[in-house]
């Protein structure tokens, strides 16, 4: 007559809920994007990034320390670059005084156990806002590659312990692991963002590093001639197996929750760490529904992130990282 099995028992009450609950978040989890500016005193808020910062190097050592006092021990450094430093070609990348290469010291100083992961890409750099040099509007694959191996051997050198090369050229992955074992820092690891798709969730972090494509003749508009077309799965696995046979410790998916599907095929593939991460997009959208009062913040926020470890992830990038922290540990 009635169900021998109640699958409610189990949802009775929370201490059975939470006995049995299967994915559980905690500050290993994370690591923390870091936007940095030139200057001194400035901390700015991001307009399309509510309560998310630009950091001069002077005020970047205290949020580190919070960071670290809050259990959160990761790092990937982004720079925003003065526009009179930027050409085609990246020089100002491979400064070893730039300001990527002052900010690694600075992390280092103030924290010398976190992990500090550093961007390498063009785009920031790039007087056209593209992840790679061009030429007769085209990104070139192979020249943009020897720059981001001279990129990487400059953070290495500053005392990077990962670099996270986010522009899906080819081949990019066996020459950074190259270049780093000729130079010997063999122990620095790569974080390769493997499957990123050419998505529009990127908008916010363009507002915050002023790093967009620029609309010119010539100037492709967008970069999906680099990065992967969103309605494809297969590449994903094939980008992503590639870049564990050219090296990568760690590999990631971009954006997250709508490649949820993604992470959970390659997790069941691979067997190196899974890195997702949530972008700017993912995380305006979510300010933009809580400040007009018609989603609950805190909540879906904790649900997000649940959800997005559940599909496989072993590392959450977050902007939210450390609201989410505050929430598990209690402090408001
Ligand atoms: C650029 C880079 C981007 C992000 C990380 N590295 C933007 C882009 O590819 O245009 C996006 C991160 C975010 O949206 O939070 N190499």
């Amino acid at each position: 007559m009635y169900p021998i099995k109640r699958n409610r028992r189990l949802r009775t009450n929370e201490a059975i809920r939470s006995l049995v609950r299967e994915t559980i978040i905690s500050p290993n989890d994370f690591l923390v994007p870091l936007f940095i500016v030139e200057g001194k005193g400035i901390k700015e808020e991001i307009a399309s990034m509510p309560n998310y910062y630009r950091y001069s190097l002077d005020l970047l050592q205290a949020e580190v320390k919070e960071l670290w006092k809050l259990g959160l021990k990761s790092v990937l450094l982004f720079v925003k670059v003065p526009d009179h430093l930027k050409d085609n070609k990246g020089t100002e990348a491979i400064n070893p005084d730039g300001l990527m290469q002052r900010a690694i010291k600075t992390v280092k100083n103030v924290c010398p156990d976190m992990l500090v992961m550093t961007d390498v890409a063009l785009d920031p750099y790039s007087v056209y806002g593209h992840d790679g040099i061009i030429e007769n509007g085209i990104v070139v694959n192979d020249d943009t590659v020897d720059v981001l191996a001279e990129m990487s051997i400059s953070h290495a050198e500053a005392g990077a312990n990962f670099v996270a090369p986010s522009d899906m050229m080819d081949g990019r992955i066996l020459a950074i692991r190259e270049a780093l074992e000729d130079q010997g820092f063999t122990d620095t690891g790569i974080m390769s963002y493997s499957a990123k798709y050419a998505s529009a969730f990127y908008g916010p972090f363009r507002d915050a590093l002023d790093s967009a494509p620029v609309d010119a003749q010539d100037i492709p508009k967008d970069k999906k001639t680099y990065q992967m077309d969103y309605a494809n799965r297969f590449e994903a696995l094939r980008e992503t197996e590639m870049d564990i046979d050219e090296g990568a410790d760690i590999v990631m998916v971009k954006p997250g929750l709508c490649y949820l599907d993604i992470v959970r095929e390659i997790k069941n593939e691979v067997d190196v760490p899974v890195a997702v991460y949530q972008v700017s997009g993912e995380y305006a959208m979510l300010k933009a529904a809580a400040e007009k009062g018609w989603l609950d913040h805190d909540a879906v926020m904790m649900e997000q992130v649940t959800a997005i470890k559940r599909a496989g992830a072993d590392v959450i990038a977050s902007y939210f990282a450390k609201d989410v922290v505050k929430i598990i540990n209690n402090i408001s």
